[in-house]
Parts: structure tokens; C-alpha cells; sequence
């Protein structure tokens, strides 16, 4: 088992909130995801065995929203909006300086296990543009002086 017995729980306890089973899909694949950190075939297995919906059908919503990862990433993962808002305040200057403040490119994991960067649609704040989010936290109106505090507090954390 993937799962712990407090994920199941907090499982069961969302599926006694929803009339259909198929309500729980969601807040399902959010406590694996809070739990494993990022969601496969047998965390979709165990979820089935919960809440008695197909695997396949968790596998297809999990699948639909890229805020679950399907592989293991960093302990923090930064999701960069590249939406149209987040792109006209800089999203791509906004890449390209973590990519070089972490040393890798866009998709990877650093050498150290700490970042995964990655972009994403849009997260909802399009009036913060250019924003990102990391593991559950938003970061707003980005600059590079801050992204510089972000990481050195994310690195001191670690
Ligand atoms: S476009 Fe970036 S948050 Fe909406």
C-alpha cells in the first residue's frame, strides 16, 4: 500500500460528504498527492479500492489537471504560469531566470532533489501577473529580487 491509513481516512471522510461516488475523485487524488507527492497507475489503484470508482476514470481526471504531477518531483515543486496575463508581465524572463538561478531547465529536477520547475496554465491570479506557485503556496508580482528571497528561504528551509 501506497496510501497510509490516515490518507485512506481522510478519504473515506471525503466520500461520506458527496452523494455519488464520482464526487470524490478529486478530493481524493488531492490527499495522494499532498501524501506521495505526485500521483501513478497504483495510487489510482488504491484510490479505486476506496471510494469504488474505476481506476481508469481516476486515472482520467488525474491526468486532465497538470497540478497533479505523474512523477516524482523536487521537494518543491514551482509551477510557473505561462498563461497570457502572466506572459505579458514576463513569465518568460521569469523562466529563464530560474533556470538559471537553479541550474537546470524547464521540466527538470535539480541534481540535489530540491526544485522542479515546470510551467503551467493559469493559477487564477492573473492580477498578481507574473506569479508562480510552489508546492501549495502563490508567489506574486514576481521580480527577480524576489525570487532571490523565495529561494534562499526555500533553501534555508530545507
Ligand atoms: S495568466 Fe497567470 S495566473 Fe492567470
Amino acid at each position: 500500500m501506497i496510501l497510509t491509513p490516515e490518507s485512506v481516512q481522510r478519504i473515506k471522510d471525503k466520500l461520506a460528504q458527496y452523494p455519488q461516488r464520482k464526487s470524490a475523485v478529486l478530493p481524493a487524488l488531492t490527499v495522494a498527492y499532498r501524501q506521495v507527492g505526485h500521483l501513478n497507475d497504483d495510487v489510482y489503484r488504491e484510490i479505486s479500492q476506496v471510494i469504488g470508482v474505476p481506476t481508469l476514470e481516476i486515472a482520467e481526471a488525474a491526468t486532465f489537471y497538470t497540478m497533479f504531477p505523474k512523477q516524482p518531483v523536487g521537494k518543491y515543486l514551482i509551477q510557473v504560469c505561462h498563461n497570457i496575463s502572466c506572459s505579458l508581465m514576463g513569465a518568460d524572463s521569469l523562466v529563464a531566470y530560474l533556470e538559471d538561478k537553479l541550474g537546470i531547465k524547464k521540466g527538470d529536477t535539480t541534481p540535489d532533489g530540491l526544485f522542479t520547475l515546470i510551467c503551467v496554465e493559469c493559477l487564477g491570479s492573473c492580477a498578481t501577473a507574473p506569479m508562480m506557485q510552489i508546492n501549495h503556496d502563490y508567489y506574486e508580482n514576481l521580480t527577480p529580487e524576489k525570487v532571490d528571497a523565495i529561494l534562499q528561504q526555500l533553501r534555508s528551509e530545507a
